[in-house]
C-alpha cells in the first residue's frame, strides 16, 4: 500500500497547472453512451477513476481508447449496448451510477450495482430513483443492484428534488434528453460540473434550458449525435492549492484555475488574510502571515463546497482564533477530524458542527486518508506540522489529485511516496 511521507515547514511557492475535473470527466464519459458513434473528451485528469470508467464503458460494448498522455479519450459507442454495470467496478467509483440515466433512456433497461464510493456518510439514490419513476421507469433493487425498466421509453415529467443533488440532477437530465416531451427539474443542482455535462449534451443535440439555475428544462429529442468536448478545470483541486498557499504562507499561481467557480472559498481566504489576484489564465494566492480563523457552512453550489471542508478545517486548526465549521451536505465528513486530532489539532465535533481553536503548529504523526478530500486535507496538515508525517492509504488522494506529490515537490514541499 502506497503512503505519502511529508516533512512539514516549507512555504509553497510557484505555479501549478490544474487539469480537468474528475467529477466532470467521469460524467461526460458516462453520457457518451447516449449517442452511437465516436465521442471524444479532452482535458482529462490522469487518475485511476478514468480508467475504471473506461473499463465500465468497454464492458457495455464500447471501444474506448485513451491517448498516450492520458489527456483525452475517444469512446466509440455501438448501436446496441449492454445494460449491466457490475459491482466489482461500480464499487470502485461512485460516478458509475451516472450510467443509469443514459442506459435506461437509450436501451430501455439498466442494472447498476449500488455504489460504495467515499466513506463520507450515507449517499442515497432515492432522488435518482424517484425522478426516473416519475418519467415512467419501473425501478426496484435486487441483490445489490438497482434495476430500471422502461421498454417503451421514458416520458417527460415535472420533477422537484428534495435537495439539489448533483448526481440526481445529472441522471435525470441525461435520461430526459431522449424522453418523449418536456422534463423540468426544480431545485436542480447548479454546480459547474452539472453545467459542463449539460453543455456536452447540448453539443450532442439535446434541448436544455436553464443550466446553472435552480430550474432546468429538457425537451426530449429522438436521437443524439457524438461530439467532442473539453472537460472544465477542477475547481476542487484549484481550491486545494489556494488553501495550501494560504496555510503555508506561500505564493501559488494556479494556472487554469477558475476563480469564478470558487467565489466563496476565495472570499474566505481573503478574510483569512490572503491576497487573491486573477492572472491571465488563472489566479494567484499569496499569504505572508498566519491565517485568521474563518467560520464556514458547506452548502450546494454556489455555497461553500463540502469537498473543500477538510481544507478549511485544517486551515482553521493552525489559524489565529476560534471558528465554527458546519457541514450541511454529507454527515460523515467529519471522520477525518479524528486524524487531525492525532496531529494535535484542537477540534470539538458536535453533530454537524466542528468548533476549532487554532494552535501555532501541528505535531507530525502517522495518519490515514479516509477519502479523497480528507486525504488532501491531511497532506496540507502535514505541510504545517513539525517533523515527518506518514499518510496511509494514499490511493484515496490519487483518485482526485493527479501527480500530487510531484506538484507539491515542484512548489518546494518535502514530499515523497513510499
Ligand atoms: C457529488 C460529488 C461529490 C460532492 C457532492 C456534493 C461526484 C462523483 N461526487 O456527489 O464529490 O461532494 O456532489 O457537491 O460528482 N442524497 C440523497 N438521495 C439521493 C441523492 C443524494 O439523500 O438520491 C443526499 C446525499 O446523501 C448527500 C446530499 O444529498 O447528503 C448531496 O449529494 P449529491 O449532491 O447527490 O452528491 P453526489 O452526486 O453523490
Amino acid at each position: 500500500m502506497e503512503r505519502f511521507r511529508v516533512i512539514g515547514g516549507a512555504r509553497l511557492c510557484g505555479t501549478v497547472k490544474v487539469s480537468g475535473a474528475k467529477n466532470s470527466a467521469l460524467k461526460l464519459m458516462a453520457a457518451s453512451l447516449l449517442a452511437p458513434g465516436k465521442s471524444t473528451i479532452t482535458n482529462l485528469p490522469d487518475i485511476a477513476d478514468v480508467e475504471y470508467m473506461a473499463e465500465l464503458l468497454t464492458r457495455l460494448g464500447c471501444e474506448v481508447s485513451i491517448n498516450k498522455d492520458k489527456s483525452s479519450v475517444t469512446i466509440d459507442v455501438p448501436e446496441k449496448i449492454a445494460h449491466r454495470a457490475d459491482y466489482d467496478l461500480v464499487r470502485k467509483l461512485r460516478a458509475s451510477i451516472n450510467v443509469l440515466g443514459p442506459l435506461v433512456t437509450r436501451v430501455g433497461e439498466a442494472e447498476v450495482a449500488l455504489p460504495g464510493g467515499d466513506a463520507i456518510g450515507s449517499r442515497g439514490l432515492d432522488f435518482h430513483i424517484n425522478g426516473l419513476t416519475d418519467m415512467g421507469a419501473k425501478v426496484h433493487s435486487e441483490h445489490g443492484y438497482v434495476i430500471a425498466e422502461a421498454p417503451n421509453g421514458l416520458t417527460g415529467a415535472a420533477i422537484t428534488l428534495e435537495f439539489p443533488s448533483v448526481g440526481a440532477t445529472e441522471n435525470i437530465m441525461t435520461a430526459a434528453t431522449l424522453a418523449k416531451g418536456v422534463t423540468t427539474i426544480e431545485n436542480a443542482a447548479r454546480e459547474p460540473d452539472v453545467v459542463d455535462l449539460g453543455e456536452f449534451l447540448i453539443a450532442m443535440g439535446a434541448k436544455i434550458k436553464g443550466l446553472g439555475s435552480h430550474s432546468i428544462e429538457i425537451t426530449g429529442v429522438a436521437k443524439l449525435n457524438p461530439t467532442t468536448h473539453a472537460t472544465l478545470p477542477d475547481r476542487i483541486v484549484a481550491g486545494t492549492w489556494a488553501f495550501a498557499a494560504a496555510m503555508t504562507q506561500g505564493d501559488i499561481t494556479i494556472e487554469n484555475g477558475r476563480a469564478d467557480h470558487l467565489e466563496l472559498p476565495l472570499d474566505k481566504l481573503v478574510a483569512a488574510g490572503a491576497v487573491v489576484t486573477t492572472t491571465e489564465n488563472g489566479f494567484r494566492v499569496k499569504m505572508d502571515r498566519r491565517p485568521t480563523a474563518v467560520d464556514i457552512a458547506t452548502l450546494p453550489y454556489p455555497g461553500f463546497p463540502t469537498d473543500l471542508q477538510p481544507m478549511v478545517i485544517t486551515l482553521n486548526a493552525i489559524a489565529d482564533g476560534t471558528s465554527l465549521v458546519t457541514e450541511n451536505v454529507f454527515e460523515g465528513r467529519f471522520m477525518f477530524v479524528n486524524e487531525l486530532l492525532r496531529l494535535g489539532a484542537k477540534i470539538q465535533v458536535d453533530g454537524h458542527h466542528a468548533a476549532i481553536t487554532g494552535i501555532d503548529q501541528l505535531s507530525a504523526a502517522p495518519v490515514a486518508a479516509t477519502d479523497i478530500r480528507a486525504g488532501a486535507g491531511l497532506v496540507l496538515a502535514a505541510l504545517v506540522s513539525d517533523g515527518e508525517t506518514i499518510i496511509e492509504d494514499a490511493f484515496h488522494i490519487d483518485r482526485g489529485y493527479p501527480d500530487f506529490a510531484a506538484q507539491l515537490k515542484a512548489l518546494g514541499a518535502d514530499v515523497s511516496r513510499i
